[in-house]
């Protein structure tokens, strides 16, 4: 039985990209784990958002994890803010960590560009969030994580900050791995099928929102951009669309056909976006209608979450105790 942790942050609507890559991996972890889900709302504060826009995504990602199948009886959820070790350890984890390896992290490069000439409204934490990331994951002696391909590098900085402070400080910290789906770990913009579908880009057309109606949903997979060649094969680098589609497809379906075997049964795009669109609309049904049930039970989800975060502090602090420690901060009489 491992220890499993993951979290996805309320920054904005949730897309089949979080969907295929994590959410829906993370619920048979259930039944073979120990396992502890979070909504990561500090890391939201990274960039800019309304603080009622914040408030009301981080009850929406709760929802979501419950639509999905995640069952507060046999997983801890809870938000992230509600456990303040997180936020301690992470200071003691900054005093490991580098600011180089930090500055090199390809997350932090692209979306400080963003900034362009105004880098002085880039916020100090968009550097420094792999390492509260790394806090949320050793904080529980994790030893799994489950999470799609672009989160490797903030989970390789994990490894890296827990086997230094254990080298240093003596073994406080369990060294994660990542866990990553061999099929639909990077599910790729409809639009611009060469960059990740993304909660921080405003491209609605290129993204799937796991709220999306059938009618959208088949509209954005209509229009998804593909490649003059009307030849359906599985070349990720040559034809980056069709690939996601196929990606797409595949994780949808479950039916163990790789995304290569698949573009065998197609000899147009048409009829692959046909049932590209045919499988995201039945995937995302039975999640819909949990959605609506437990948004109407939104006081009984307020409940939940405080019962998982008293769970998760009393795991946190021990780990943050030991920490404290070994650092050699004098504990108060
Ligand atoms: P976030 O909120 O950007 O994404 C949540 C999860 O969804 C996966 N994901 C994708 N998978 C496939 N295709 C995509 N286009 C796609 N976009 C996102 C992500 O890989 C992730 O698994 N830093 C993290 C959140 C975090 C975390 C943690 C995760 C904070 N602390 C501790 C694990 C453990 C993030 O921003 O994910």
């Amino acid at each position: 039985m491992a220890r499993v942790f993951s979290g996805i942050q309320p920054s904005g609507t949730l897309h089949l990209g979080n969907y295929l890559g994590a959410l829906r991996r993370w619920v048979p972890y259930q039944d073979s784990d120990d396992t502890r889900f979070c909504i990561v709302d500090l890391h939201a504060l990274t960039l800019d958002i309304e603080p009622a826009a914040l408030r009301a995504q981080t009850l929406d990602t709760a929802l979501a994890y419950l639509a999905a199948g995640l069952d507060p009886a046999r997983a801890v959820l809870f938000v992230q803010s509600h456990v303040p070790a997180h936020a301690e350890l992470t200071w003691l984890l900054e005093c490991t960590a580098s600011y180089g390896e930090l500055a090199r992290m390809t997350q932090f490069k692209d979306k400080a560009a963003r900034g362009g000439s105004h880098q002085e409204l880039v916020r100090a934490s968009l550097l420094t969030y792999p390492v509260l990331m790394a806090a949320d994951i050793l904080a529980y002696r994790t030893e799994k994580v489950p999470v799609g391909d672009d989160q490797r590098q903030h989970i390789e900085l994990a490894r890296t900050v827990a086997t230094r402070f254990n080298a240093r400080y003596g073994d406080v910290f369990v060294v994660p791995d990542a866990d990553i789906a061999p099929v639909a770990a990077r599910i790729m913009d409809l639009q611009q099928p060469d960059r990740k579908m993304s909660k921080s880009i405003p491209s609605p057309a290129g993204r799937i929102d796991l709220t999306d109606t059938p009618d959208e949903i088949r509209r954005k997979v209509r229009r998804a951009v593909t490649d003059t060649a009307a030849e359906v094969a599985y070349d990720p680098d040559r034809k980056p669309g069709i690939a996601n589609l196929l990606d797409i497809l595949a994780a949808a379906l479950d039916d163990g056909g790789s995304p290569a075997v698949l573009a065998e049964r197609y000899a147009s795009y048409g009829a692959l976006k046909a049932d590209v669109a045919d499988a995201v609309v039945a995937l995302l049904e039975p999640f819909q209608a949990r959605l609506a049930a437990w948004r109407a039970d939104a006081g009984e989800v307020h409940k939940l979450l405080a019962a998982g975060a008293a769970a998760a502090r009393a795991e946190a602090e021990h780990t943050l105790g030991r920490a404290r420690e070994a650092v050699g901060l004098l504990a108060p009489a």
